[in-house]
């Protein structure tokens, strides 16, 4: 069976990081092993001296035999495993040691084996009278035997500590990015509901998964706009293409002299279908999102002049007054020829939608830190229940059948509202009917 977490990143990390912590481990073993052995070495000089002075000031005192005495005293205590020698020339007079060279200041002495070594203080007691302090470093051996023991240990803790703490960290990582595989594949399988699911943690994972379920959610906005194009194109073309059909068999059976007022007929019936193709697929372009490439820093209240120019003269030949009021607002980022469609839709729908004699105006002005664009007219308005419905695709109300127009002015409008992340919205309680769209101010960098 493959491991899988053996194969993870985190596990790959908590390895490297066990790497690195038992290198230290062993580092600082290696030091402590050095200090405590420079330590007791020093310790046991230090004993050693001390011995030789209490068999020195006994000399001194009183005699070869008190040096003597003070020698077989210090070996009879108990547990000790201290060594003495006590020679004069090459005899013997006391001690555990047979007769050596005489060496003075510190030495040491091969022992029995090699953790047995002897380490002492040789010194001269008068001309001729030598004597060597020591003891056994054995202890010393045992304990720095103690403390690579215990460094072992730790050290195969720390081991385990990290396999253990890696094994549980990508664990959890593997559930985690199996949840999302899991996801994934549902979704790859036709469910397209379905989301990654998010602890609410904040953790990088959960960010990763956020930012994936915002993704999904605006691929399922995509497909579901497709799904109402293709939906209305059937619905809605299937109208004005059995009209033309009709009429082209209608035709068929008049006189031969009416053709070609049948053939105008059809044509203008087929303008009208491709202008309705054009639009439709105008707000799919749109709402694809494609376009916020061309986004650039944009001034409002030039456009809403530009605008002015452009429809004053239709409105004023359609009995219409165009007036325009601009004060400060934020600079937005948009694309301006799509903002020039919106408020062409806007203004259009003023002329179209009211009688003669009304007067359009275009504003501009800030709404806390948003630019804010009202295109309203006094003409007779909507009634409110009906303001949610104007957005809808194809939606015309009974009232403007007549006028020319597919419905789709104002959901082209706010396609290219969302599109610039402004809101688009019927004004509740104006006199006549008033559009709102409120762009997010661009971010200065
Ligand atoms: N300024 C207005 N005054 C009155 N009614 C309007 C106005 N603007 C839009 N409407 C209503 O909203 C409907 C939808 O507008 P729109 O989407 O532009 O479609 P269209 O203009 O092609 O009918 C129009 O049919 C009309 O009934
Ligand atoms: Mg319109």
């Amino acid at each position: 069976m493959r491991i899988r977490f053996l194969h993870t990143e985190a596990f790959r990390l908590s390895a490297i990081y066990a790497g690195v912590f038992a290198l230290s481990v062993l580092v600082l073993g290696a030091i402590v092993l050095v200090i405590t052995d420079r330590a007791f070495r020093d310790q046991m000089l230090q004993f050693s001296s001390a011995d030789i002075a209490t068999i020195q000031a006994g000399y001194d005192g009183e005699g070869l035999d008190e040096a003597r005495e003070v020698v077989e005293q210090s070996l009879a205590a108990p547990g000790t495993s201290d060594y003495f020698l006590l020679q004069q020339g090459k005899t013997r007079l006391a001690g555990n040691l047979p007769v050596m060279t005489p060496q003075t200041g510190p030495v040491s002495l091969p022992g029995s084996s090699p953790s047995h070594e002897v380490l002492g203080v040789g010194a001269f007691l008068a001309p001729g009278l030598y004597a060597f302090a020591g003891s056994d470093l054995y202890r010393v051996h045992k304990a720095q035997a103690h403390i690579v023991q215990t460094m072992a240990w730790l050290f195969a803790a720390a081991l385990l500590l990290a396999i253990l703490g890696g094994a549980l960290v990508s664990r959890s990582f593997l559930r985690r990015s199996d949840a999302m595989a899991r996801a994934c594949r549902a979704i790859m399988d036709g469910d397209l509901k379905a989301r990654i699911p998010v602890r609410g943690t904040q953790d990088e994972l959960d960010r990763l998964a956020g930012t994936i379920n915002e993704m999904l959610d605006r691929i399922a906005t995509l497909m579901e706009n497709l799904r109402q194009i293709t939906n209305d194109i059937a619905h809605d073309l299937r109208t004005p293409v059995s009209h033309l059909r009709q009429g082209l068999e209608r035709a068929r059976t008049d006189a031969v002299e009416t053709h070609s007022a049948a053939l105008d007929a059809a044509i203008s019936k087929t303008d009208e279908i491709l202008a309705l193709f054009a639009a439709l697929l105008r707000i799919a372009q749109i709402e694809g999102g494609a376009r916020r490439a061309a986004f650039t820093a944009l001034n409002l209240a030039p456009v809403l002049e530009h605008m002015r120019e452009m429809f004053g003269a239709v409105a004023e030949g359609a009995g219409h007054h165009l007036t325009s009021a601009a004060r400060d607002a934020p600079a937005i980022r948009g694309d301006r020829a799509l903002i020039i469609q919106m408020l062409s839709n806007l203004i259009e729908n003023a002329i179209l939608h009211t009688p003669e004699g009304t007067t359009i105006t275009l504003a501009l002005s800030q709404d806390q830190d948003r630019a804010a664009v009202t295109v309203s007219d006094d003409g007779p308005g909507v009634p409110r229940e009906e303001h949610g419905k104007l957005f809808q695709r194809l939606y015309r109300r009974e009232a403007s059948r007549t006028n020319p127009g597919y419905g789709l002015g104002l959901s082209t409008a706010q396609a290219i509202a969302e599109l610039h992340g402004a809101d688009i919205g019927v004004v509740p309680g104006a006199a006549g009917f008033a559009i709102r769209v409120l762009f997010p101010a661009a971010r200065k960098s």
